[in-house]
């Protein structure tokens, strides 16, 4: 276990925390999204509570080393100030600057600072000026960083798949370091569905690559009772058992590999569910995302498509079984939408499950949901609230889920 907010001595003590504000803009540099900022509440509010002078760290986008203007943290601040109803101090420019290292160590007990993008700094990456791994930039960044707070509070969960210097490289220059509230809960729900699930313990897998999930799929076998496939991926899948797909989005190149995680399953005794039925169409606008005038839409009688047409999200017979399966879950992991699901239309099949997902955490599932289409169906659902964990990390949950190693999270210390 590791150690979190409340191991540590924060009262009055200034304090780092990496938060991941990597949050949605407009052309007019609007957050159209503030969830990230949201889920950093807890949090900050504690921090405050306790009398801490509070200076946030963050990226946004991937100006890859350069002041890129519209990858600013300045709207951020503006709304953490709207949310917290408190000024929250900016300083443009430079992370590291005189300016900013005046201004922190300038910050008084109940004061908040957010210094500018992490990642207008090559070095946060690990890289030099000329954009070549170099470890020892990473580290002087990183001690550069660290020497403005006494105590370091990693809670940017979005990014602790990444080995930069302010998720991995600022640890070891920070006395007191423990994870936030906000990563302690995603540890909490992701970690508890890997290692202690209930049974039975389904997984939704959807999008459009089985390549994005493969990993996931082979970690997932070991510790599931059934695995539900949709959006196109399911596609490739029937296609290697031989089923056609018509026109629809497959990767060929993976059949082989989808053939021989189905031969996996069957060996661990998973059940492996695919959709025995589909919405179809013959024409898609994928760069308007509408159905074009004129294109025919039906529901096919079975697993099959026929020429000429492309599955775009799960049919109702489908939708059924999967029902039956998630309303007995006691666990439920969800990532990846089962249809086209920027498209009204093609979005039905991902909001019925949202919603079956909702009705068994009601009857006492735990439901932990990754991945942004499928955070956004669940909101299209209107069921965000009856979901137990709805995770803040895109790529983060992937790898989490795919049992890999998190950079960010291993370099916390652990709980004596
Ligand atoms: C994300 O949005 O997934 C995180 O903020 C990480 O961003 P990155 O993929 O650019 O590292």
């Amino acid at each position: 276990m590791k150690k979190t907010l409340k191991d540590i001595d924060v009262k009055n003590k200034k304090v780092l925390i990496r938060v991941d504000y990597n949050v949605p803009l407009d052309a007019n540099l609007r957050i159209t999204n503030d969830k990230r900022i949201l889920a950093t509440l807890p949090t900050i509010e504690y921090l405050l509570e306790s009398n801490a002078a509070i200076i946030l760290i963050s990226h946004l986008g991937r100006p890859k080393g350069k002041v890129v203007k519209e990858m600013s943290l300045k709207p951020v601040s503006e709304r953490l100030s709207k949310l917290l109803g408190k000024t929250v101090k900016f300083i443009g420019g430079d992370c590291i600057s005189s300016e900013s290292k005046k201004a922190a160590a300038d910050l008084n007990p109940g004061e908040i600072l957010l210094l500018e993008n992490l990642r207008f700094h090559s070095e946060e990456e690990g890289k030099n000026t000329s954009g070549e791994k170099d470890k020892a930039v990473m580290d002087i960044f990183a001690k550069q960083l660290a020497s403005m707070g006494e105590v370091f509070v990693q809670d940017a969960f979005g990014t602790v798949h990444r080995s930069h210097a302010s998720t991995a490289g600022i640890v070891k220059y920070v006395k007191d370091v423990a994870a936030g509230f906000l990563v302690e809960k995603e540890l909490k729900f992701l970690g508890g569905a890997l290692e202690n699930p209930a049974s039975p313990f389904v997984a939704i897998l959807g999008g459009a690559k089985v390549s994005d999930k493969i990993n996931v799929v082979e970690n997932l076998l070991n510790k599931v009772d059934s695995i539900i496939v949709g959006g196109a991926m399911a596609y490739t899948f029937l296609k290697s058992q031989g089923v056609s797909a018509g026109t629809s989005l497959v990767e060929d190149d993976k059949l082989d590999l989808a053939a021989e995680l189905l031969k996996k399953a069957k060996e661990r005794k998973v059940d492996f569910l695919l959709p025995v039925d589909h919405i179809i169409t013959d024409k898609v606008d994928f760069a308007n995302k509408r159905v074009p005038e004129g294109a025919v839409v039906k529901t096919t009688v079975d697993e099959a498509i026929p020429e000429e047409f492309m599955g775009v999200d799960v049919g109702p017979k489908a939708v059924e079984k999967f029902s039956e399966i998630i309303k007995n879950a006691r666990t439920i992991v969800w990532n990846g939408p089962l249809g086209i699901f920027e498209i009204n239309e093609f979005s039905k099949g991902t909001v019925k499950i949202a919603e079956l997902v909702a009705e068994s955490t009601d009857n006492g599932a735990v439901s932990v949901v990754g991945g942004g289409d499928s955070v956004a169906a669940i909101k299209k659902a209107g069921v965000d609230k009856r979901i137990s964990h709805i995770s803040t990390g895109g790529g983060a949950s992937l790898e989490f889920l795919e049992g890999k190693e998190l950079p960010g999270i291993t370099a916390l210390p652990d709980l004596k």
